[in-house]
């Protein structure tokens, strides 16, 4: 059910999903990044790059956590080095980014295989500088995420939903989603701007409350996925495995469309 294995790992690591959605022309924020070993035998020299290429404040994240683990917000040299080394016990990959100081947090889902649909979109609600660990699953304690505190349908433009609707979707596509998946966004509310932050498949996340809406009951959910995830078998069934050019002794080249 869900994503197959290569755009779960891409969706799952900050770095390589940045590069796939940038690639496909997707707007993400700008980022560094560099490993656990760069940072322990070039300090200096990380220090330097990102000084470089950024201004301070930068959130700092491990790739490849979530929960908002090890993710913090540095004004200053000293704090970048101190976040560094936090999230650096998390992860051997870590990125860097500009932190949006003034921003608007939007969700969108999309839910499809062969056909996508994106979902209402919601604004999460975080109590500090960002959603905490705290935010997301402590607000009510027996009922985790769901406990979070959100606004459905997020008070944003009819024009900023279509955009993040329509940018949820080619996202989808771009990673090679499949199932459902949650697309979290921020919005600089300077500039404007929207960026793709993140992709929260599942386990990460199954979104059921963003199709309640829609008149998708979590189990009608759960249904539709394993249609999916079905379908999804069957088609990957038609493909041929084995080994070299005898693969080609299968098909019947006379029959293909020239
Ligand atoms: N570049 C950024 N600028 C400002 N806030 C950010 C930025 N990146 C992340 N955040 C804040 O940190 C939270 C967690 O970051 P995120 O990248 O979603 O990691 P996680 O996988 O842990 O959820 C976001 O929900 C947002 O509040
Ligand atoms: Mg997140």
């Amino acid at each position: 059910m869900g994503c197959d294995v290569i755009s779960s790992a891409i969706c799952r690591d900050k770095i390589l999903a940045k590069y796939a959605l940038r690639g496909a022309g997707l707007p993400v924020l700008d980022f560094y990044w560099f490993t656990r070993v760069e940072w322990e035998t070039h300090e200096i020299d990380v220090i330097n790059s990102i000084e470089e290429k950024f201004n301070y404040p930068v959130i700092v994240k491990p790739a490849r956590l979530g929960s908002s683990i090890g993710i913090a917000i540095s004004k200053n040299a000293d704090e970048l080095k101190f976040n560094i080394s936090v999230a650096s016990n998390f992860d051997t990959r870590l990125i860097v980014e500009p932190c949006v100081q003034e921003k608007t947090e939007i969700n969108c889902s999309v839910l499809g295989y062969k056909n996508i649909r994106a979902s209402v979109c919601e604004q999460p609600i975080a109590s500090g500088e960002f959603l905490s660990f705290e935010d997301k699953y402590l607000q009510n304690k027996s009922r985790g995420f769901e406990g979070a505190k959100r606004i459905i349908p997020a008070p944003i433009s009819d024009e900023t939903t279509a955009k993040i609707k329509e940018i949820s979707l080619s996202s989808f596509k771009a990673v090679g989603a499949r199932g459902v998946v949650r697309i979290d966004f921020l919005i600089d509310q300077r500039t404007n701007q929207i960026y793709i932050n993140e992709i929260n498949t599942i386990p990460g996340s199954i979104a059921y409350y963003l199709w309640e809406p829609a008149g998708v009951s979590k189990y009608e959910l759960v249904d539709t996925l394993l249609e999916y995830a079905f379908d999804a078998f069957n088609e990957k069934s038609r493909t041929k495995f084995g080994a070299g050019p005898l693969l080609l002794q299968d098909v019947d080249l006379l029959s293909l469309k020239k």
